[in-house]
């Protein structure tokens, strides 16, 4: 146990719960309890002074509530009262045994053991165990009376469901002919099946805090205040009066999902090869902590730098290419907490590695649809997303942030990243670079995956040349040796939609007809000059994927392809009623596209949202190029 541990332990506040009970309590064998002997040298002294539990793995002291309490991991903290039937044996009641505790669980599981010596190895079963399944308190016993030649238990469950990160007392009898079990004071099951002498097991371990026997281990995630194991049976009045005088133990609940909530689950941003932000927003302002690792338990840990509704963790240093586990616990002031599921991300893949983006757009206000991109590009298992513009209708309608974009895409969004460039419905609102973590400026920047570069744009900006969003691409550009060179801006290049460059309906002269944005298609020079592969951008609610194009003819070995994807959930638009010279393919309804890029070859993807493929192609490059 590390020093600091004893130091908090002797420094302990006062409880509002009654101390433990005095040692001389009549035929107590065992009584491990907090607050009272310090855990040193990796050992727990019971208070009867007749055994001494090993600690196994790092359990920690720490305050739950009203009560201090041995906090264990769940993966490796139990400890070991005595590892072996010899040792158990003078610890262990013969026939009459009472066993308590004052215990809070994490998590269940539905193998799990609180305290007891058992072996539980097909047909032989024999022993005892206070423990738990998935939702209930259970006591397992096995007797001489019982026995049909190698052990047969009887276990019984509690009525009262187990309730995660709150303290129950739980205690189980047994006389030589009735095993009770009672929860939180009040007796709820009980078995005459078994009867006579305890049947104990040849071999085995006698443990707290796990169920173990010789070929299984399934240590708790919880917490104890007091453990204890009598020779002789309380009686109910003792088990209540015990409950009764610890009142506050059960009144207590944790503030972990109770009274803090994510208004929006963690999310994941920002994503290079060595590092990666996770965001969430709270009602509350609150520090975020993330645990994460390449397995449980969640080893390492990293903070937020600041308390805020809106918060974020940078995590640096991973691994390139590397899947880790996270887990996000939000605090408020009050110490409430707010705990995420346990996720995964992914860091970018370096240059020589096969990887996958996914493309979506416009998603606007249309949450049911956005959710079905969403779910349709994670179920494909993207190493990224890229969002072309329009993310919500309204960039100053908070809510639209929270309940149509983040919300319904949390489960692409909590364990793949998504760069996104801005679109004209932001609005140039804050909460677009709030939401966002984004690399330097944020209305353009760059980033890399595997041997791509991606040049996000912001074409809401001027894209002209001498402006600095054309003077940055173009030293971006010029400077970049990525294999493939992709672009992205919200506002396309080239479109056919039949009224919004140009009115191709009826041929109305106000307005001009021309190929697409005007602003953005002033890029188009640059991205010939530097060999851009495929331009992405959005704002027309449909899909369109144009032929190579090269100074505005067609030319299929050195033109850029243009690919808008706006079918996010944006009400749809619809083509112009005749072909445009430049479009291969156009298709009005909701969709997403995907693509994975190996070496030189791209195949390219683009599906509804019921899944269906509707168009496909595939490039290989050529080396010059
Ligand atoms: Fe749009
Ligand atoms: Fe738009």
């Amino acid at each position: 146990m590390a020093p600091i541990l004893l130091v908090v332990l002797l420094a302990f506040i006062p409880r509002t719960v009654e101390g433990h009970q005095s040692v001389a309590e009549s035929q107590l064998r065992l009584h491990f309890a907090t607050g009272t002997k310090p855990i040193e040298s990796g050992r727990w002294p019971d208070l009867t002074g007749q055994a001494t539990a090993w600690v196994v793995g790092e359990p920690v002291l720490t305050n739950r509530g009203p009560a201090e309490a041995l906090v264990l991991d769940g993966f490796t903290d139990y400890l070991l009262i005595a590892t072996n039937a010899s040792l158990a044996k003078p610890l262990l009641p013969k026939r009459d045994l009472s066993a308590a505790a004052w215990v809070l669980l994490e998590d269940t599981r539905p193998k799990g053991g609180l305290i007891g010596f058992i072996q539980d190895d097909g047909a032989l079963e024999k022993g005892w165990v206070l423990g738990y399944n998935r939702r209930s308190f259970q006591f397992g016993l096995s007797s001489t009376g019982a026995d049909d030649g190698n052990g047969r238990s009887t276990r019984i469950s509690g009525k009262t469901p187990i309730e995660l990160g709150r303290w129950h007392h739980v205690a189980a009898t047994y006389d030589g002919e009735t095993m009770r079990l009672y929860i939180d004071g009040r007796p709820e099951a009980e078995s005459v099946v078994q009867s006579g002498d305890i049947l104990y097991p040849a071999e085995g371990r006698f443990a707290l805090g796990a169920f173990i026997d010789s070929n299984e281990l399934f240590p708790m995630e919880g917490a104890f205040y007091e453990a204890k194991v009598y020779d002789r049976v309380l009686t109910p009045a003792e088990i209540e009066s015990v409950v009764r005088r610890n009142a506050p133990m059960l009144a207590w609940r944790s503030g972990v999902n109770r009274d803090l909530a994510f208004l929006v689950p963690p999310y994941l941003q920002r994503a290079t090869a060595d590092g990666i932000t996770v965001m969430a927003e709270t009602e509350r302002p609150v520090s975020l902590k993330v645990e994460y690792g390449e397995r449980q338990p969640l080893r390492n840990h990293a903070v937020s730098a600041s308390v805020s509704t809106l918060n974020s963790v940078r995590l640096e240093g991973l691994k390139p290419a590397t899947t880790y586990f996270y887990r996000l616990t939000a605090t408020d002031a009050s110490n409430h907490v707010a705990r995420s599921d346990i996720l995964s991300f992914q860091t970018l893949p370096g240059p020589s590695a096969a990887w996958a983006f996914g493309v979506v757009g416009d998603t606007q206000r249309n949450p049911e649809i956005t959710r079905r991109c969403a779910e349709g590009l994670f179920a494909l298992r993207p190493n990224a997303v890229i969002h072309c513009g329009d993310v919500v209708d309204d960039g100053f309608a908070k809510s639209q942030w929270v309940n149509d974009l983040l919300v319904p895409a949390n489960r692409l969004f909590s364990q793949v990243p998504v760069f996104p460039v801005i679109g004209n419905h932001e609005k140039n609102a804050h909460w677009y670079y709030d939401y966002f973590d984004l690399p330097e400026p944020e209305y353009w920047y760059t980033w890399k995956i595997g041997n791509a570069q991606f040049f996000m744009i912001d074409s809401n900006k001027d894209c002209g040349p001498g402006s600095p969003q054309y003077q940055w691409l173009e030293r971006e550009l010029a400077a970049s040796t990525a294999t493939w060179k992709f672009t992205a801006h919200h506002h396309p290049c080239f479109s056919s939609d039949e009224d919004d460059y140009g009115d191709r309906l009826r041929g109305k002269p106000e307005k001009r007809w021309v190929d697409g944005d005007s602003n953005a298609a002033r890029l188009v020079p640059l991205y010939e000059r530097h060999g851009v592969d495929i331009a992405f951008a959005g704002h027309i609610h449909s899909y369109e994927r144009t032929w190579p194009i090269l100074q505005m003819t067609i030319n299929q070995s050195r033109g850029v392809r243009y690919v808008v994807s706006g079918g996010g959930g944006g009400s749809l638009e619809q083509a112009a009623p005749q072909r445009a010279w430049f479009s291969l393919h156009v298709q009005r309804g909701y969709h997403y596209c995907f693509a994975v890029v190996q070496d030189r070859t791209i195949q390219f993807k683009a599906y509804d949202v019921e899944g269906r493929l509707f168009d496909t192609f595939e490039l290989t490059k050529p080396r010059d190029r």
